[in-house]
């Protein structure tokens, strides 16, 4: 589990390790986000599907073979991940995310081998921002990369897969959001704070026998989908990873993200091995 402050809940027999602080969570906008996925999904009209298609085959391919205990970080509202096929396939299923859905929690209650964790994949860095006070991160002095850096997420049991579901750069954006508005300005920290919460998670993979799909670029278009330009969003160092798929993600095609240009996700998935 991650260092935040946690509960269990029994709902319908399952157990759900919550984040006790919804208020927290709130007020940081991962709740607003997290009814904004779906809400994005839907008005797109299935532009999403060749996206989600390609993560559950990716998913599928590369779990082929395994079996026991898989983790999946980043679970959502399971619109890219396998469920059925997983479940079936492997002895335990253990989703975690800030929040799970209705329809996953009716899912958990079926399958005995399902199991919900509610919590923060980036072992704690939310509950410290949120202490943060405006003065602390308006000060010349203040190094919110150190003061971040000793979070760690661990989980205290054995996994013989772990899936990192669309959520590496999630990471780093949504805190960072929440720390610009809270009045961090130092373009210099929020780049290697961006690195270095994408590190932490790519360490944590690395004890793992792991798959990574994540996007690596954001590319803009305009309304008639002349190529406008591209910036990154993967800023961790990915060279050791060998084996790789590529796909575009038609993310907002109805200018709601940006209000002057669409946007294309370009997704990149990779295979890991745990590391001695
Ligand atoms: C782009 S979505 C992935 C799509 C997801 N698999 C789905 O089908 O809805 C990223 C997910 O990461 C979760 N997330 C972002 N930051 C998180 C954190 N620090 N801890 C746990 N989950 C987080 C969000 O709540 C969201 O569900």
């Amino acid at each position: 589990m991650g260092q935040i402050n946690c509960y269990i809940r029994t709902i319908n027999n399952i157990n759900i390790m919550g984040i006790y602080n919804r208020y927290m969570l709130y007020r940081m906008n991962y709740l607003t986000d997290f009814g904004g996925i779906y809400r994005r999904y839907k008005r797109e009209q299935g532009r999403w599907d060749s996206h989600l298609n390609n993560t559950k085959q990716f998913i599928i391919d590369s779990a082929k073979d395994k079996n026991g205990t898989i983790v999946v970080l980043g679970s959502g509202w399971l619109l890219d991940f396998p469920v059925n096929q997983i479940i079936n396939q492997f002895n335990r299923v253990v989703l975690y995310d800030i929040k799970h859905p209705a329809h996953v929690k009716k899912l958990a209650a079926k399958h005995s081998n399902l199991e919900l964790v509610c919590a923060d994949i980036t072992g704690g860095m939310l509950e410290r921002c949120f202490k943060l006070k405006q003065s602390q991160l308006k000060s010349d002095l203040f190094n919110i990369v150190s003061y971040l850096s000793s979070s760690k997420f661990t989980i205290d049991y054995h996994a013989d897969y772990v899936v990192s579901l669309n959520i590496l750069n999630q990471l780093d954006i949504l805190l960072i959001d929440y720390l610009k508005q809270k009045g961090l300005k130092s373009d210099g920290q929020l780049l290697k704070l961006r690195k270095m919460i994408q590190e932490k998670h790519l360490e944590f993979l690395s004890g793992y026998n792991h798959a990574v799909i994540t996007d690596v670029e954001e590319e803009w278009r305009s309304e008639d989908d002349e190529f406008l330009g591209v910036k990154p969003t993967l800023y961790a160092d990915v060279s050791a990873y060998k084996e790789q798929k590529k796909w575009p993600w038609n993310f907002d095609s109805s200018m709601t993200y940006y209000d002057d240009k669409k946007v294309i996700l370009n997704v990149t998935a990779f295979n890991g091995f745990a590391t001695p």
